[in-house]
């Protein structure tokens, strides 16, 4: 079955990253000195660009390291080798795979599979997300000021208009908390657990996201642009969270800009 072997290729691929983890890395940067990339993520990409393209060989791949341009297609895989590399560089053990399968342009699967704490997060279209054995929902909070939120930084920090720490200053007092750990895909599978209310993340690219994104929907939470529609690959900021939670931080995030 195709979701079998999906889900056996990323264990496999959850492999490698977890032999590297404890290694010391080879570490080059990318657009600056802190937009780092390591062997293990090359080697974990093509591994499964390899394996994938045999489930489905006239499907198409959008992927971070070797495969960043979009390619028009009825089957397109979204791989994110490693989401939250400066963690994984630094042994900080907040890092995973993220793999999303779209089909005709609609989300099918969304995999985030951080392999050091053993947490497999899956969800497939209109049938639920999923840790491990388990099924997740968002969580129940209705009032702001108990929530916990997550958000991040972009690695054009230095360069871009809004490098996000307004947003963090004005809304982290209205809160429990703001979270930044540094992987948005994990961020946003937490969201689908029902461990953040809400998240938030400017110039996140789609193997950021994607797989996030059907497990927030699918665990019955909501993920918007900052005009209320359907987050789309061009879109600058995405505002996710729980049924409750996400029309308020995204008001929230409005009244900032
Ligand atoms: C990064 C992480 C981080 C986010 C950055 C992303 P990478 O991805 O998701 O949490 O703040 O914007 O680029 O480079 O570790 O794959
Ligand atoms: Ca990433
Ligand atoms: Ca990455």
């Amino acid at each position: 079955m195709l979701e079998e072997k999906i889900i056996k290729y990323i264990k496999e691929a959850g492999d490698i990253f977890s032999i590297a983890f404890d290694k010391s890395k080879i570490v080059k940067t990318k657009s600056n000195s802190f937009d780092l990339v390591t062997e293990t993520d090359k080697k974990i990409e093509l591994f499964l660009k390899q394996k994938l393209s045999q489930l489905i060989p006239e499907s198409q791949f959008l992927s971070e390291e070797t495969d960043s341009a979009f390619k028009k297609s009825k089957y397109v895989w979204i791989i994110d080798p490693i989401d939250g590399t400066t963690n994984f560089v630094h042994k900080f053990p907040f890092a995973c795979i993220s793999v999303a399968l779209q089909v005709d342009n609609e989300l099918k699967y969304g995999i985030v599979y951080n392999p050091i704490l053993n947490e497999f997060f899956f969800a497939s279209k209109n049938q639920g997300a999923y840790l491990n054995e388990s099924k997740i929902t968002v969580n129940t909070e209705t009032d702001f000021s108990k929530t916990l939120l997550a958000t991040g930084f972009a690695y054009n920090f230095n360069s871009a208009k809004e490098n996000n720490i307004r947003f963090f200053e004005n809304i982290l007092p209205q809160v429990h908390g703001i979270r930044r750990p540094g992987s948005a895909a994990l961020d946003l599978a937490y969201v689908a657990k029902g461990v953040y209310d809400g998240f938030w993340e400017w110039f996140l690219n789609p193997w950021d996201v994607c797989a996030g994104i059907l497990l927030i929907t699918e665990a019955g939470g909501i993920v918007s642009n900052i005009e209320k529609n359907e987050w789309r690959f061009e879109d600058k900021l995405i505002i996710a969270g729980s049924k409750n939670i996400q029309p308020i931080l995204l008001k929230t995030i409005q009244n900032i800009l």
